[in-house]
């Protein structure tokens, strides 16, 4: 069964004949055509579309699937197979903010010697349908991740790319076991394509140690630093509207972005491992 509750009561949800899944309260949560639900009751949303838009998930997604995050999916799953100690074969992987879902794809499924059931979620209801709709082995739903439909100690890992991130929620759900790991932005991350936008690079300083929360400590950091090569200014395009810059580029940012047909791109990501202490 899902470690999936429901959103008004906190009762498990199970799933049902009528392609629905349900709790013992009778709250009734559809099946999507395209294989997710929406656990995100409407009195929590802040907009009506609330996460990344239909052109954000289309961009990123055009944008994964060319590999260019690769190295970093290995680097990942190298972490995950070298560095955790599971207490059995089969765990269960939560991907928070799991966007189009690239990463629990190919960063989470598949891993030597350990069986992975992988859910995600997002609050973007785009982004969940392009996973669920590509990625039918793992489960998708809508959901905030300040409120997460989840059972309590349920998840072994928790992976979170770029999204937010809450340690209370995120400690309630992992077992006494578990283990959360963020990747986020390095220092030199996108270097080159912040150059193109505002004429000069301010290095990242972002501190995600200093940003999680008892009960968590950190276990441990890795930095993993590559080059892309991008030889098409659509693609260009689509890897800027993955980015915050995309809301603050200028017209004359954007004529450079659209008249760059090379460019070499440094990635620079921190991986880090938290777990309960
Ligand atoms: C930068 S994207 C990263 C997506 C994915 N992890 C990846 O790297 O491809 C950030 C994601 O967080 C989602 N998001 C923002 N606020 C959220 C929240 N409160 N709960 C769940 N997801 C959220 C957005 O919709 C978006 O898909
Ligand atoms: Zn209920």
């Amino acid at each position: 069964m899902l470690p999936i509750i429901c959103p008004h009561c906190n009762e498990p949800l199970s799933f049902n004949n009528e392609r629905s899944y349900v709790c013992k309260n009778n709250h009734n949560f559809d099946l999507s055509k395209g294989g997710y639900i929406n656990l995100l009751p409407v009195n929590k949303k802040k907009s009506k579309s609330p996460g990344d838009n239909d052109m954000m998930v289309k961009a990123r997604r055009d944008f994964l699937e060319q590999g260019f995050y690769d190295p970093l999916m290995k680097e990942i799953k190298s972490v995950i197979e070298n560095e955790l100690i599971v207490d059995s074969k089969e765990i269960t992987i939560l991907d928070s903010g799991c966007g189009e879902g690239y990463y629990s794809e190919n960063a989470l499924s598949n891993l030597k010697e350990i069986k992975s059931n992988i859910i995600g979620t997002d609050i973007s209801k785009y982004a969940v349908k392009y996973a669920a709709k590509k990625y039918k082995n793992n489960f998708y739903f809508v959901s905030s991740i300040y409120n997460l439909p989840v059972k309590t100690d349920s998840i072994d890992l928790i992976l979170s790319v770029f999204s937010p991130n809450d340690s209370k929620e995120f400690s309630r759900v992992l077992n006494a076991n578990g283990y959360l790991m963020i990747v986020s932005p390095g220092e030199n991350h996108m270097k080159q394509l912040a150059e193109l936008i505002y004429d000069s690079f301010r290095p990242h300083e972002y501190n995600i140690i200093e940003k999680i929360e008892e009960p968590f400590s950190h276990a441990s950091t890795h930095r993993k630093t590559f080059k892309i090569e991008i030889n098409d200014s659509v693609m260009l395009q689509n890897l800027l509207k993955m980015t915050p810059y995309y809301w603050n580029t200028s017209i004359e940012a954007q004529a450079k972005i659209e008249n760059c047909n090379a460019i070499s791109i440094t990635c620079d990501f921190s991986i880090t491992v938290f777990k309960i202490v």
